[in-house]
């Protein structure tokens, strides 16, 4: 297994050791557009590997030729969010990004499967798709896996309980209307509704939402990346091991849950083939009013980036 990660900042270089380390790809190419910092990262990690007995060659560059023939190609690059700065607001500078990203590294690895994790995500992987032109089951954004973690973690803490105890599911877009399903929120089999009142999960469902935006506040200069990078691994590793694990990611949908044409977060299958199954839950009225306000907002920000690229391309 290739894998290429494109950016080899916080995510992408923490992508590449964690990817390096759990064994999941034969081949790790770390590509940046600064000279010298994937080579730099690159090499530091391929030399981790002696003293935790893996074997993976990791490579840094500057240039696409070495990312051809991917299996497998992770999107970061871009910039990350500051204090005060909502996803939305990269997106002028990073859709010019990482639609030059993609169309170079498709240019490369015709036949790979994409994951986007740069931000705002679901437009992101609403422009790779359109860019390289693969089918909705080859192109897929990382943020259900981290908003989900996300939840996890504060019931977790809230509960005193072990975080492999509680089961969740995150959908929507990856904004501050993300959908944290609580009717489907168990924590050792248990409805959550059953364990905490009202207002408890209330709360936990806003610091979901705002997950995000607590690490940025306390980084300063940038945004979170031990936990993105994790979950980025775990959905190389559902692909590269044909797993077929059910995560939350953001797709295309093609009149799934009512919506169509638009990038959001729901339950897929992943595996060797890439998405192998979109999966619908049974949703109440207003879980479904609450997932398409959120369809919503990706889609304002689809019109106003192709806005932005016709008046780059004019
Ligand atoms: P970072 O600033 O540490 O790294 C970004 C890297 O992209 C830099 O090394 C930069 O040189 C590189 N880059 C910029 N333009 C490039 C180009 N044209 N080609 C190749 N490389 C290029 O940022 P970080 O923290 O790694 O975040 C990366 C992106 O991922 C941001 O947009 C951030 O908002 C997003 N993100 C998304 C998450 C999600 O859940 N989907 C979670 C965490 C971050
Ligand atoms: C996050 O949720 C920055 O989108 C990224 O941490």
């Amino acid at each position: 297994m290739k894998l290429t990660i494109i950016g080899a900042g916080n995510v992408g270089a923490t992508t590449a050791h964690l990817a390096a380390l759990q064994g999941v790809a034969r081949e790790i190419v770390l590509l940046d557009i600064v000279e010298g910092i994937p080579q730099g990262k690159a090499l530091d990690i391929y030399e981790s590997l002696p003293i935790v007995g893996r074997d993976c060659r990791v490579i840094g560059t500057n240039s696409y030729q070495d990312t051809a023939n991917s299996d497998i190609v992770v999107i970061t690059a871009g910039v990350p969010r500051k204090p005060g700065m909502s996803r939305d607001d990269l997106l002028t500078t990073n859709a010019g990004i990482v639609k030059s990203c993609a169309e170079q590294a498709i240019a490369y690895s015709p036949h790979a499967f994409y994951i986007v994790v740069s931000n705002p995500l679901d437009v992101m992987t609403y422009l790779t798709l359109k860019i390289t032109g693969l089918p909705r089951t080859r192109v897929v954004g990382m943020a259900g896996v981290l908003d989900t973690a996300r939840f996890r973690t504060f019931i977790a803490m809230e509960l005193g309980v072990s975080v492999s105890d509680i089961s969740a599911m995150v959908l929507g877009g990856h904004g501050d209307s993300m959908v944290p399903l609580v009717r489907y929120t168990t924590v050792a089999g248990v409805p959550l509704a059953e364990l905490l009142p009202p207002e408890r999960i209330a709360a936990l469902v806003q610091r979901t939402r705002d997950g995000g935006a607590e690490i940025v506040a306390y980084l300063k200069t940038g945004s979170a990346y031990y936990a993105p990078a994790a979950a980025v691994v775990q959905m190389i590793a559902a692909v590269a091991d044909d797993r077929k694990q059910i995560l939350p990611c953001a797709v295309f949908l093609e009149g799934e849950y009512g919506l169509s044409d638009v990038v959001c977060g729901v339950p897929v299958k992943l595996g060797r083939s890439g998405v192998e199954e979109i999966f619908q839950l049974e949703l109440t009225e207003a879980e479904q009013e609450a997932l398409h306000r959120s369809a919503a907002d990706v889609r304002r920000t689809i019109a106003r980036m192709e806005e932005l690229l016709q008046q780059a391309a004019s």
